[in-house]
């Protein structure tokens, strides 16, 4: 970061003494106002619960500008991403910066292949849980468990361990996520198999049986891969800044991840697809389009508690970027499923259709964001609606892994110890009765 020719003055009314904050600029989007000797200097602490205007580290992987509505993974698009490179692809370049050439792309591929098996064990883990037990329950345990199979790259200070813990992340995730499912229709697991891609791979540990052969469906299989690049990263929302603030502690990878993961599981977060794709089944049951209207009355009646799932964004007060290439994939599947009259897929667009034209939202610049169409697309998959989020995990475990790397590897950085403005008791003593 780069020292800005400008200054920030602090002076207060009270004719405490006024002092000078520097000023940093980034490559492109907003400066930020040095603040760590705040305490130090004025004996007073800011105060931003939830984060609205603090920027709680420098990062070169993901910029996100909210008023256009940009999304740029180490400076690429998320448009030419998603439609030029894979999710592999798209994982090199988060972790290195840099696109892989055929050799680095090759080997990469190769090495995440090699590692997609779990410890046998891992299957006595899951038999410990309810048949029933909700995905996301039980890959907050796996991910965490597998810190106890790789005592061999649990010391996040040692580079090669960082490597080698980032590549059995992104090589297990998916096999991992489909023992969750397969646990919980109580069908056998399928073994990764090492001569398909990545997505497809996921695809056949999912739907595939040992009685039968199973064929990627080419359509499918580049769905799935889209739906993971374009939930791979998102500068510091809420579970990558968790993983970051575990992780300042020096615990191991796999700790961190499960960190994430669990924190990914929130419905204003993560569990936000799941949590559209019931909201949008429940207005199906209640008449579907025609029921919108009062659907959205309830929405703008604050006293509802309802919100309209899948739609606003902390900073996207813009169209976001990967909802308009969801939808794109969205019509790309179901055409291919021959589900183009998907009644819910028509339910969605008449609810934007009507959030975008009505005073509520546009005067709150609440669009439609990853989530209003990835739902739609993964039921059309055949993914059960519990699993949406367990996929954007798997999804998200590289950016996870880039931001926790990127920290450790800043020497400047420290473990993560915010402080408070306390508004409890002053000391008082015990009165023996
Ligand atoms: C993700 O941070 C990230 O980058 C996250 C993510 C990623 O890739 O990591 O992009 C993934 O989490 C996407 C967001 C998924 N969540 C949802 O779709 C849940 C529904 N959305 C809301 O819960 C909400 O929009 C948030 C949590 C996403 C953002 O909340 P903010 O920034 O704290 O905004 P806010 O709650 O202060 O809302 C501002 C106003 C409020 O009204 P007023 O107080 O101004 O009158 O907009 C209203 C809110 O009540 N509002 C909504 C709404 N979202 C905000 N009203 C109805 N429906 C909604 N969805």
């Amino acid at each position: 970061m780069k020292l800005a020719d400008n200054k920030a003055t602090l002076s207060f009314s009270n004719g405490s003494p006024s002092i000078e904050l520097p000023v940093y600029q980034g490559t492109i989007g907003p400066d930020v106002i040095d603040i760590r000797k705040l305490y130090a200097q004025t004996d007073k602490f800011t105060y931003d619960p939830g984060f609205l205007s603090t920027a709680s580290c420098q990062s070169a992987i993901t910029y996100i500008d909210g008023d256009k509505g940009e999304l740029l993974y180490r400076g690429y698009p998320i448009e030419q991403l998603a439609t030029n490179c894979n999710y592999l692809d798209t994982c090199y370049l988060l972790l290195n910066g840099e696109l892989p050439n055929a050799q680095q792309k090759a080997d990469f591929e190769n090495l995440v292949t090699k590692h997609t098996m779990v410890n046998e064990q891992m299957q006595f883990f899951l038999r410990g849980f309810r048949r029933d037990a909700h995905p996301m329950a039980v890959l907050t345990g796996l991910v965490g468990g597998l810190s106890a199979f790789y005592h061999d790259s649990t010391d996040i200070n040692n580079p090669e361990h960082r490597q080698i813990s980032a590549i059995r992340l992104i090589a297990k995730m998916p096999t991992l996520v489909a023992m969750a499912y397969k646990y919980g229709v109580g069908q056998p697991y399928q073994y990764p198999q090492n001569n398909l891609s990545y997505a497809g791979n996921f695809l056949r540990m999912m739907f595939g049986n040992p009685c039968e052969e199973y064929q990627v469906n080419p359509v499918i299989e580049r769905a799935m891969d889209r739906i993971f690049i374009l939930h791979a990263d998102h500068e510091q929302n809420a579970s990558t800044s968790t993983v970051r603030l575990c992780g300042s502690s020096g615990t191991n990878p796999f700790a961190a991840i499960a960190a994430g993961v669990a924190c990914l599981w929130g419905p204003a977060h993560g569990g936000a697809n799941e949590a559209c794709l019931n909201m949008l089944e429940d207005i199906q049951r209640m008449g579907g389009v025609a029921k919108v209207g009062e659907f959205m009355e309830k929405v703008k009646d604050k006293s509802s508690g309802v919100k309209l799932m899948g739609f606003g964004h902390r900073v996207y007060k813009n169209y976001d970027p990967r909802a308009k290439l969801m939808q794109e994939t969205c019509n790309e599947v179901l055409a291919a499923l021959g589900l183009e009259k998907d009644p819910l897929f028509a339910l969605a667009k008449q609810l934007e259709k009507i959030a975008l034209e009505d005073d509520y939202f546009v005067s709150r610049k609440l669009y439609p964001n990853v989530d209003f169409y990835s739902g739609i697309v993964q039921r059309a998959i055949g993914i059960p609606v519990n699993l949406f989020t367990g996929i954007f995990a798997l999804a998200r475990t590289v950016g996870w892994i880039a931001q926790l790397n990127e920290m450790i590897s800043d020497p400047e950085y420290k473990i993560g110890r915010p402080r408070q403005l306390y508004t409890g008791s002053p000391r008082r003593d015990i009165v023996k009765g």
